[in-house]
């Protein structure tokens, strides 16, 4: 560490970062070495279930999950990483408007399709074309258009959705917006100290100025161009001309997008810090896909498959791409790189619902799985049972196909379902490989990957062996990092140096099993055969 590092353990010795994340289902918080990234301490506490959420419970689980973790009073920096998109809309004294839908809520499915084929009429109004152009449809031009501009076909997830469909179904809501968040620019805010008037546990008031957030989450809002050089301390730049195309409005306040390895400001003392000379820095944030990628320290050639609420395909690039199908996001990475994402909504739920039609536990379900044969002799599950994002379906149901006496047994189902939630992750993998990423090395992470099931299963499936490394909490463990590298460079900057000179920390890798098993190209055959038929 650099000469003013703040020290902050009580011997001075050794400095403390914390990390959270602040996810669809829960609150979690990390306390690590700044130096080593060795554990310290860890809390975590429960979020309620549903797609839409008052962020105060976001809030009160962060504050439950950090006096689990015994507290922040000494850590010297902290940042927040969370679930991506969503919409936390603001009143000018800093109250939410109405609770925050999240990224997994398809009510806004319709506003997506209305903005794909709205600025499909734009474009091609704007062109003259050509008499060898293929006639392209309003949908398909409107796809690709998006996708130049800022990297993704718009889905229900993305926040440029929820602005329209506010404005559309909740006109007095829409009317009332001074500000719009994500989930951890809002707690960031928070944890600055800010937000609503007379609220006691906000000092600072309802500034909404004070917003900031991090080009990962800004570039899955819809209305963010991370190629775009703006010129500012963050890379990319806001499409307020999508904002206004979206809402019908500009005059809201967005967070302002703060460098990878750059301060936010100051954690308020009666949040964290209050032990540490100077208080705790803040760092920008990342969503929770970025922050993965950082915890992993994610390279080229790396994919991670993730298993959670979402089920994320995963690798960080150099470029940002502009996927016209819509299978891929080109998000921003955590480090002032890319990420590109394939995101499914039926991921681990799938497994629960397995659990549930069976009546067993995770252990009951990996034993009844791997006791069929590979392709559970035809038994297909195309698992869409919330709808799908990749492929886009929002209105899908799941469905269960090649049922025969033979295969109506406990086990042929576990598997078919184990089977199905992987060939959707598989899918996620091609649509990467078609956009060039090459694909060297698996990890499997996630509640998912704990599975036994799912760890033996998934090579046959995906074609390749997976890495899985020890459980760990991979988003709060970047957000970590994340802080001890705006610690870093804030050194850095003191002594004069160069902060951007400063490359995040080098904290030893966790341990990992590699899994291997011969692929077994008929379960995804026989996937591929039924899986438009829904
Ligand atoms: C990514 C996405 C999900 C959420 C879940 O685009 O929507 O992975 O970030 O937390």
């Amino acid at each position: 560490m650099a000469a003013d590092a703040r020290t902050s353990d009580a011997g001075g010795e050794r400095t403390l970062v914390a990390g959270v994340d602040t996810s669809t289902q829960s609150c979690k918080v990390v306390v690590r070495d700044a130096e080593t990234g060795a554990l310290v301490r860890t809390g975590s506490a429960k979020h309620p279930d549903g797609t839409e959420v008052h962020p105060d419970a976001w809030w009160d689980a962060f504050r439950e999950a950090a006096s689990a973790a015994g507290g922040l009073d000494d850590v010297a920096a902290l940042a927040v990483g969370g679930q991506q998109h969503g919409l936390v809309a603001l009143d000018a004294d800093g109250n939410v408007v109405r609770d925050a839908l999240l990224w997994n809520d398809t009510r806004s499915a319709p506003a997506a399709r209305d903005l794909i084929r709205e600025l499909g009429e734009a474009r091609l109004a704007e062109d003259v074309p050509d008499a060898h152009d293929r006639v392209v449809s309003a949908d398909e031009a409107g796809a690709q258009a998006w996708a130049d501009a800022i990297g993704s076909v718009p889905v229900a997830s993305l926040t440029v959705t929820k602005l329209r469909w506010l404005r559309d179904a909740e006109p007095e809501n829409a009317a009332r917006v001074a500000a719009v968040a994500l989930p951890h620019d809002w707690l960031t805010w928070r944890i600055a100290g800010y937000g609503p008037a007379g609220d006691p546990s906000a000092p600072l008031g309802p500034d909404l100025d004070a917003l900031v957030t991090d080009a990962s989450d800004a570039s899955g809002t819809g209305y963010y161009d991370a190629t775009r050089d703006d010129g500012d301390d963050g890379r990319g730049a806001y499409r307020l001309d999508l904002l206004e195309r979206a809402f019908g409005r500009t005059d809201v306040v967005l967070p302002r997008v703060v460098a990878p390895s750059a301060s936010a400001g100051v954690a308020h003392p009666s949040v964290a810090g209050s032990a540490v000379e100077g208080g705790a820095l803040l760092g920008p944030g990342a969503g929770d896909n970025a922050g993965a990628a950082l915890g992993l320290g994610m390279v080229a050639g790396d994919v991670a498959v993730s298993i959670g609420t979402s089920g994320v395909v995963s690798a960080v690039t150099d470029d940002r791409t502009a996927d016209g199908s819509g299978l891929v996001n080109g998000f921003s990475d955590a480090t002032g790189r890319y990420l590109l994402l394939a995101v499914t909504l039926n991921a681990s739920r799938v497994l629960d619902a397995a659990r549930a039609v069976l009546g067993v536990d995770h252990a009951g379900l990996s034993r009844l799985a791997l006791q069929a044969p590979p392709g559970a002799d035809g038994l297909v599950l195309v698992p869409y049972l919330e709808g799908e994002r990749m492929p886009n379906r929002p209105d899908a149901t799941g469905t269960l196909h090649g049922i025969r006496l033979g295969t109506s047994t406990p086990e042929h189902l576990a598997r078919a379902y184990v089977e199905g939630m992987l060939c959707g992750l598989a899918d996620g993998l091609d649509a990467l490989r078609a956009l060039g990423v090459t694909v060297e090395r698996v990890q499997l992470i996630g509640g998912g990957a704990q599975s036994e099931a799912v760890r033996r299963i998934a090579p046959q499936v995906l074609g390749l062996p997976v890495t899985v490394p020890e459980p760990g909490e991979y988003v709060a463990d970047g957000a970590a990092r994340q802080a001890a590298w705006v610690l870093a460079a804030h050194a850095a900057r003191s002594a004069g140096a160069d902060p951007g000179d400063v490359a995040p920390p080098t904290w030893a890798a966790s341990s990992a099993t590699v899994v291997e098993a011969d692929p077994v190209p008929a379960i995804r055959e026989q996937y591929a055969a039924v899986r438009d038929l829904v």
